[in-house]
C-alpha cells in the first residue's frame, strides 16, 4: 500500500471513530435543545412535519364509517370536553400552559390566522383520525386508540373537521360556552 492510500486509510478510520464520538461529546455536555424554551434544532420541525404527513398518508383509514349527522357531532362534544379540552381549549378559554408546551398544543377552537377556518376545520377526518388513534411522539398529544372506541375518535374527528359549520346545540354549548361567541361572529 502507498504511503499516500495508507494516510488516506487511518484518516477515514479516525473519521468514523472521532466523528460519533464528538457528537457523544456534544450531547453529553447538554448541548441538545431539551427544555420547552429552547431553540429547536435546524430542520427539526420541517423533518417531523415530513415523517408525520408520509405516515398519515400511508395508513389513515379511506373511508369515513361514521355520519356526520346530530348524534355524531353531539358525541364528539362530549369526548372533546373529557379529553381534549384540557389541552386544547374551548372558545373563548384557551387554556393557559398551551404556549409553554414544545411544541405548542393548538387552540382548537381558535379561529386560524390564515382566517380560513377553525382549528382544524377543512383537515380531512381520516387524518384527524390517525392522530388522535395513534397519537404524536415527544409533543404531549396522547394516542388514544386504547382509552377511546373507534366510534368516539369518528365522532370528535367529525367535529373537529367541522368547526367552521353551523353545531347542533348541545355540541354548541360544550365548545361554545355561554356568552362566547359562535365561530366568525
Ligand atoms: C396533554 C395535552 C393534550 C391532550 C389531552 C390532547 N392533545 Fe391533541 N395535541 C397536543 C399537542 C401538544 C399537539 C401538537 C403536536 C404537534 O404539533 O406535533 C396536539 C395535536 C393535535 C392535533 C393535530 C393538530 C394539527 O395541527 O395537525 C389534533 C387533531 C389533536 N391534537 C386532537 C386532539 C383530540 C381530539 C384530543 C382528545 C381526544 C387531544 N388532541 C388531546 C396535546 C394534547
Amino acid at each position: 500500500m502507498s504511503r499516500m492510500m495508507g494516510g488516506l486509510v487511518l484518516g477515514v478510520l479516525l473519521g468514523v471513530v472521532l466523528t460519533p464520538l464528538a457528537v457523544l461529546g456534544w450531547f453529553r455536555l447538554g448541548n441538545m435543545p431539551v427544555a420547552v424554551a429552547d431553540k429547536t434544532l435546524p430542520l427539526e420541525d420541517k423533518l417531523e412535519k415530513i415523517s408525520l404527513d408520509a405516515r398519515v398518508a400511508k395508513e389513515q383509514p379511506k373511508i369515513v364509517p361514521v355520519a356526520a349527522d346530530e348524534t355524531a357531532l353531539n358525541g364528539g362534544a362530549q369526548v372533546y370536553r373529557d379529553h381534549c379540552a384540557a389541552c386544547h381549549g374551548v372558545y373563548g378559554k384557551p387554556v393557559g400552559f398551551a404556549v409553554h408546551m414544545s411544541p405548542q398544543a393548538p387552540q382548537l377552537w381558535l379561529p386560524r390566522v390564515d382566517g380560513k377556518g377553525v382549528g382544524v376545520s377543512g383537515v380531512s377526518a381520516t387524518e384527524i383520525y390517525w392522530k388522535v388513534s395513534n397519537g404524536i411522539r415527544q409533543s404531549g398529544m396522547p394516542a388514544y386508540k386504547d382509552t377511546l372506541s373507534s366510534n368516539e375518535v369518528w365522532q370528535v374527528s367529525l367535529l373537529l373537521t367541522n368547526a367552521d359549520k353551523p353545531l347542533p346545540p348541545a355540541a354548541l354549548e360544550i365548545v361554545h360556552p355561554q356568552g362566547a361567541p359562535e365561530p366568525g361572529k
